[in-house]
């Protein structure tokens, strides 16, 4: 029997009376955008959440990425638990901050100094100061589709328009602001360029070289699809970026600690000058790090640049932070290979249910990210080919999803943990077969 569709009485009403105290009945933009509506939840354990109504689902938004070992996990919970009567902050330091550091130095490949702050925002505004600071210029190149946070002089051209048919858009692109209340001014230092596409990196590169600090860049595309950078791609960003004397920054918010212990970085086999990552890296409590180059870094330390922040390094982010990087990287990093082994039997029952109902669903990404939508094609490589795609069918697909008890991201991003076994894949793609057929039936 298939399973009934939820109710949502109960997030219903807490969403009628939230709307009248916080704005929006959120307090973060990009849950605007949750279906059917902007849900209230309980607890979460493992792999599993549950809402007000009591509705359980398998969970593959974990927080937007945080989750990489699951909800609530246990070595994390305790190891923080452990330290909470201790107090959380001291205007000073505390042993464990060198632990942390010497845990980012040896698992990135790009982290010789380390700085740790509270979000990934922050953490991107610090790697570009840094940058134009070290080369005295002040422009940067960002790509279409990227998220770098929610600031005003990187809030562009993260969801700009897409070519009309026939249409060439110039290159760089019109940069477009995605915030009412942006300074318009944060245009003059921003190229933006398409992704995936090193000759447009060059030509622009060659012309303004002497004027850009820094190219800043997800090294996975994972906030427009889940898209892997085209063989050859990075080490033409590091050539050209070294030729012209730019910082380059990877931006592993999402990537860090889920597409390899050491990151993208690690897994593409290509060195950044400063990289940042949050999310997953402390396995849910609120945590960012800039790594990177020494001659760069202690910039910081000589005081030339400014890098601040009241709960910067407090005891639970730290400590929790230890305990995850720790957990993921115990036994050659066998818990994160069991999460993309997971992921990737995910990735493929889909793949299958798609080809025995005959329907488009493209499946595509990483075990621990991956992402669904609907196209007549394969050829999805960056931000313009992944908007040419079914995105009403694929927010439907979502919705019926979460009707069932399944919960991708609202951008239809699944993100798995090492707490998801054999069992929510099976019953994911169960669930799964009822939603792709309820939106042909
Ligand atoms: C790649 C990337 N960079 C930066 C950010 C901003 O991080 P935060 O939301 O912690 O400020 C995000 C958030 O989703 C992200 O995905």
């Amino acid at each position: 029997m298939p399973a009934a569709p939820f109710q949502f009485d109960a997030s219903s009403a807490y969403y009628d009376e939230a709307k009248s105290l916080i704005a929006g009945a959120v307090n973060s933009n990009v849950r605007l955008a949750g279906a059917p509506f902007p849900l209230c939840f309980d607890h979460a354990e493992g792999a599993h959440l549950f809402d007000i109504d009591g509705n359980r689902y398998i969970d593959y938004a974990l927080g937007m990425g945080p989750g990489i070992l699951g909800h609530a996990p246990r070595q994390v919970c305790d190891a923080v638990a452990k330290t909470l009567s201790q107090g959380q902050m001291f205007a000073g330091q505390h042993r464990a901050e060198l632990d942390l550091a010497r845990l980012l130095n040896r698992h990135i490949p790009s982290a010789e100094m380390v700085r740790v702050g509270m979000t990934g925002s922050e953490a991107v505004q610090a790697a570009l100061r840094l940058s134009r600071a070290h080369t005295g210029r002040t422009k940067f190149v960002k790509f279409e589709g990227h998220y770098h946070g929610w600031f005003d002089n990187v809030l562009v051209s993260y969801a700009p328009d897409t070519a009309k048919p026939g249409e060439t858009l110039p290159l760089p692109r019109a940069p477009k602001l995605e915030s009412q209340g942006q300074l318009p001014s944060v245009c003059d230092d921003i190229i933006v360029l398409p992704w995936n596409d090193a000759a447009a990196l060059e030509e622009v590169l060659e012309s303004h070289g002497q004027e850009i600090a820094a190219v800043i860049t997800e090294p996975a595309l994972c906030n427009t699809g889940a898209i892997a950078p085209r063989p050859g791609y990075l080490e033409q960003m590091r050539d050209l970026t070294t030729r012209h004397g730019i910082v380059l920054i990877f931006d592993e918010v999402i990537t860090g600690f889920r597409l390899g212990v050491g990151g993208a970085q690690q897994r593409f086999g290509v060195t950044p000058d400063l990289s940042t990552f949050a999310k997953a890296m402390a396995g849910g409590f609120p945590v960012a790090a800039l790594v990177g180059k020494r001659d760069l870094m202690e910039q910081f330390g000589t005081g030339a640049v400014n890098h601040s922040g009241t709960y910067n390094a407090n005891v639970p982010s730290i400590v929790a932070s230890i305990a995850t990087i720790e957990a993921l990287a115990a036994d050659g990093g066998a818990a994160l290979s069991s999460a993309e082994s997971t992921g990737e039997a995910l990735m493929s029952g889909l793949r299958d249910l798609a080809a025995s109902v005959g329907i488009n669903l493209k499946v595509q990404g990483y075990g621990t990210c991956f992402n669904t939508f609907f196209a007549d094609t394969d050829a999805v490589h960056d931000y313009q080919s992944y908007r040419l795609t079914d995105l009403d069918r694929q927010q439907a697909f979502l919705a019926a999803l979460v009707a069932r008890g399944v919960r991708p991201t609202s951008r239809g991003t699944w993100f798995v943990s090492t707490a998801h076994g054999d069992t929510d894949v099976a019953e994911t793609l169960t669930i799964a077969k009822e939603a792709l057929a309820s939106l042909t039936s």
